[in-house]
């Protein structure tokens, strides 16, 4: 398991040194830049070059890894479902907040976890900040850490409450009643990091609920933050409040809400 762990992190590395290498060579204007998508793949929408870039980097990595004797299979934002042979998934979100590194906000990650079918059998993850470097990994049963200290979320006290609600045209009517809740909020924009820091105590909520299907999270962008909170001592749930499930699709979506403390989630029930 260990080994797996290496593997992620060293994944990670990998995406952090070609994309900031490809950001000081091309700028945020070149790595927007749109790829044209190609033949058989799944996806729906472009990808911008920073995606690309990050993406083809963790295939490069998963292919030297079948070359030495251990095979995945990838789901993956950008091109969808992998099948190269092996009996478990790398579940990727090459890029969590392409906007916010599009925009020069600097908070964007990288996201990878490995599982066989769904968020429940996630056995370990990894996410980086590909600005400050911080890394969060969870192996199931093993706890959380951030750059390999354990971490724990933090105890609920609304007087000193933060939370990061996602806001705007998009969001449900309850995301501003959650808001107008908190002593302080953030949209942070990227759910991977988000839900880790939730799990670090750094904030006591993330609450990702649009009015639109289509703007929900899909599975690769949770799968490892999902565990790294849950490890840390939290928990995420669907907009019903029941604890979250996802296949390792691309083509369902879900309303998240990722807690610290069980008393945020009686604290929402008792007031909305
Ligand atoms: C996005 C981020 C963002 C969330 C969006 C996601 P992406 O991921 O997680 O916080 O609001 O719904 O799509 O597109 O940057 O991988
Ligand atoms: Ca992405």
């Amino acid at each position: 398991m260990n080994g797996d762990i290496e593997f992620l992190r060293s994944i990670a590395e990998h995406v952090e040194r070609e994309v900031t290498a490809r950001m000081a060579a091309v700028g945020r204007a070149g790595l927007g830049r749109k790829v044209p998508k190609g033949e058989h793949e799944a996806r729906a929408s472009e990808t911008a070059l920073i995606d690309h870039i990050a993406e083809q980097t963790i295939l490069n990595m998963v292919e030297a890894r079948r070359v030495e004797g251990e095979c995945f299979n990838v789901l993956s934002e950008e091109k969808g479902y992998m099948d190269f042979g092996g009996d478990r998934v790398l579940v990727v979100d090459p890029i969590d907040g392409t906007y916010n590194a599009l925009r020069g906000i600097p908070f964007y990650a990288v996201s990878i976890a490995i599982g066989h079918e769904r968020l429940a059998d996630v056995e370990c993850g990894v996410v980086k900040n590909l600005v400050t470097g911080e890394t969060y990994h969870a192996v199931r049963g093993k706890g959380a850490f951030l750059n390999d200290k354990k971490i724990h979320t933090a105890q609920f006290n609304p007087k000193a409450s933060i939370f990061s609600v996602y806001l705007g045209t998009k969001a449900s009517p309850q995301s501003y009643s959650v808001a107008s809740l908190a002593r302080r909020v953030r949209g942070l924009g990227a759910a991977a990091l988000e839900l880790c820091m939730v799990a670090s105590g750094d904030i006591d909520l993330y609450y990702m609920v649009p009015t639109a299907e289509r703007i929900s999270l899909r599975v690769t962008d949770i799968a490892a933050g999902t565990l790294i909170l849950r490890e840390a001592g939290g928990e995420v749930y669907n907009d019903a409040y029941e604890v979250l499930d996802m296949e390792f699709t691309l083509t369902k979506r879900c309303k998240v809400i990722g807690i610290g403390d069980r008393k945020v989630l009686k604290f929402l029930e008792a007031k909305l």
